[in-house]
């Protein structure tokens, strides 16, 4: 699909990948919807974006995305496409997942993009047609020490990605799901950690890592996955050991 002129919903579009695919799409001369918790970042980058909506949206609220979708339909009439990119990683051995935690990332990386879609799927069909792109990551093609509570959230995205595509197909409806590897942004940061480790626990090599890639090549690569409507878009070609 072509971006110009399209409505866009990008959720975390107020750092990393998601700040990087708004600016790249806006630049393209796409609307678009910036949506995350920061109010005040958002409007600051909607002010340089011209025909964008800057909406506070909690991800893991319910009422805030059918708010914010509500919003969208009366400013623009319609949504195009849908990045579904809000997330947050988790680092913990499996023995020391806190249920609390746990269940707050599956709600902000796999409930939320649900909601999101289900929320955009009958505007869409009513259109007919539009683009999804959920944002997964290259550790749900792995099984990586720690990191199997934020992993797990990232598989159950693949396969509610590439099952909702089959289904929604005949609604000429694309559904797509890329996978980032590590990139640049503030995730790390926001990861949230046990606070138990667990005496196993040991640092990876530095040099065991490649190099962090930057949010705007990410950002290539979702616009490249609406314009061709590829089913599975990588990112990276590195695969770390096991
Ligand atoms: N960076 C990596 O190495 C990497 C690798 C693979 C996959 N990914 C995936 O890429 C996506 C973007 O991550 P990033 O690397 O760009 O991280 P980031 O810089 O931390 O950005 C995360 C974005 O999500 C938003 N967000 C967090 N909680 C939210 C909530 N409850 N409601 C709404 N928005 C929320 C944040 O905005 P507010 O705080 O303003 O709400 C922010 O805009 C995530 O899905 C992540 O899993 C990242």
């Amino acid at each position: 699909m072509d971006v110009k002129n399209k409505v866009v919903i990008v959720t975390g579009a107020s750092s990393g990948i998601g700040l990087a695919t708004a600016k790249l799409l806006s630049g393209k001369g796409a609307k678009v919807v910036l949506a995350a918790r920061s109010v005040e970042k958002l409007r600051k980058i909607s002010s340089n974006m011209p025909d964008s909506l800057a909406q506070k949206t909690d991800m893991t609220k319910p009422t805030d995305i059918k708010r914010m979708v509500k919003k969208v339909v009366e400013k623009y009439g319609r949504v195009d496409i849908l990045v579904n990119n809000a997330g947050r990683g988790m680092f913990s051995a499996v023995e020391y997942i806190d249920p609390a935690k746990y269940r707050y990332i599956l709600e902000l990386n796999l409930v939320a993009p649900v909601i999101a879609m289900q929320e955009v799927i009958p505007l869409m069909k009513r259109q007919g047609g539009g683009a999804i792109v959920n944002i997964s990551s290259g550790t749900s093609k792995m099984y990586i020490p720690y990191i199997a509570g934020y992993a797990s959230t990232k598989y159950a995205i693949n396969a509610i990605t590439l099952t909702a595509r089959q289904e929604l197909e005949k609604d000429k409806i694309v559904v797509s799901v890329v996978y980032p590897y590590i990139t640049a942004t503030s995730f790390a940061k926001n990861t949230i950690r046990a606070k138990v480790m667990g005496t196993q626990h040991s640092q990876r090599r530095n040099d065991d890592l490649p190099e962090a890639d930057s949010p705007e090549k990410v950002a290539v690569k979702i616009l490249e996955v609406i314009e061709t409507g590829k089913d599975e878009q990588y990112v990276h070609e590195w695969i770390p050991r096991k």
